[in-house]
């Protein structure tokens, strides 16, 4: 029996992720040469999965308090007021998926609009209409620049929140000082929730990488996590950091949907936060620039100093990234079409979040097909 009439409409506004579909091309090939990986390519450092393993032997899996543990939400806190100078309420969150969901649950009511930079983490487009919003995507081709004009034109009345994301996936691009302040500068003279997705904040490889909760701390949701610092993206651990009127209301929103994030997982974060990851940040600079050099004289792309992706221009042969990275698949490579990242399909998204040899063999391919 068809019960597909019972689905709710939202639903049908919701698709299967792209990606998906790379990831099952990849799971028939032997041996693909998979540049596609959205996760680091480290395990979790051995003290953390021991903290994890000890939680759990301990009896600590019951559930949590809904902000997270007090001293998991006191030990971010600080780090927090560490870094922006802002004493800001914490939400412990079942992965930045999560706290994206809470934060747009929170402050969208049916009907808002939501601005965010296309390209875009493929979640933003799908999130926003979930929780009934209007997606707006504004252009930052060729460069990914935050430019206030482009936002400023997609203004209307119904705009709630700008969305935020540095570094960002799929570009690699950090925000500069002055590009967040054009962000806040904007999202006060319009009245506008700031959401700020910082997932990547512990990866990045020159130079600043500002924060908007310093500078507005009254409307920016910051979201930070845990899966791509430490190599935990299955344990779903992130966090929200901002004013208490905002988080206060997501924390209530928590309580009858995630409840709390996951406890042991909690406990072993605890020990994360010991954790020196800079060997981590000097192999990915390191990786970066092998991938940079690789591809400099065949493909035009912004290099990036953030995350571990970068996005290349197709070569101008192929008629969309489509039809490229089914080329490159053919090849045994896999690399992802910026169509499931953006309104155009131009560009594609290398991940150099894998071993220096599957870089050179990637890119070798790429590179070929460049030439062609
Ligand atoms: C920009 C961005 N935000 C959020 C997420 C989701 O993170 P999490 O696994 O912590 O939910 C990802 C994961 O790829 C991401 O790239």
């Amino acid at each position: 029996m068809d019960v597909s009439n019972l689905l709710a409409d939202r639903t049908r506004k919701v698709e299967f992720s792209g990606i998906r579909k790379f990831f099952e091309m990849a799971s028939r090939m032997t041996d693909p040469c998979d540049l596609s990986i959205g996760l680091p390519d480290y395990d979790a450092p051995e003290p953390v999965k021991l903290a994890a393993i000890e939680a759990v032997r301990a009896g600590k899996n019951r559930y949590t308090p809904s902000a997270g543990l007090p001293d998991l939400v006191r030990r971010l806190g600080e780090e927090v007021h560490r870094a922006s100078g802002v004493d800001a309420s914490i939400l412990v969150t079942s992965g930045v998926s999560g706290g994206l969901t809470l934060a747009l649950l929170a402050t969208v009511n049916p009907g808002d609009e939501v601005l965010f930079l296309d390209p875009y983490f493929v979640s933003y487009l799908h999130l926003v209409h979930m929780v009934g919003g209007a997606p707006v995507p504004v252009s930052s081709y060729p460069d990914f620049r935050f430019r206030p004009e482009a936002i400023e034109a997609a203004i209307t009345p119904r705009t709630k929140a700008l969305m935020i994301n540095s570094p960002a996936n799929p570009t690699g691009r950090v925000l500069t000082s002055a590009e967040v302040q054009h962000a806040v500068a904007i999202a006060r003279k319009h009245n506008l929730v700031l959401i700020s997705d910082e997932i990547y904040d512990k990866l990045t490889y020159e130079g600043e990488n500002p924060s908007p909760l310093a500078l507005a701390p009254e409307r920016t949701i910051a979201l930070r996590g845990f899966g791509k610092t430490y190599g935990i993206t299955g344990w779903r651990m992130g966090y929200a950091a901002g004013p208490a009127s905002l988080i206060g209301e997501m924390t209530k929103l928590h309580q009858y949907t995630y409840v709390c994030a996951p406890s042991p997982a909690q406990f072993a974060t605890l020990k994360a936060l010991e954790t020196d990851v800079s060997d981590h940040r000097r192999d990915y600079t390191g990786k970066r620039d092998l991938v940079c050099g690789l591809l400099e004289d065949k493909f035009e792309f912004v290099r990036p100093t953030g995350g571990f992706y970068v996005f290349p221009r197709i070569p101008s042969h192929f008629p969309n990234a489509t039809a490229f990275c089914e080329a490159a698949s053919r090849q045994g490579v896999l690399v992802i079409p910026g169509g499931i990242f953006s309104s155009q399909d131009t560009h594609f998204r290398i991940s150099y979040a894998t071993t220096d040899d599957m870089i050179r063999r990637g890119c070798d391919v790429l590179c070929k097909l460049a030439a062609r």
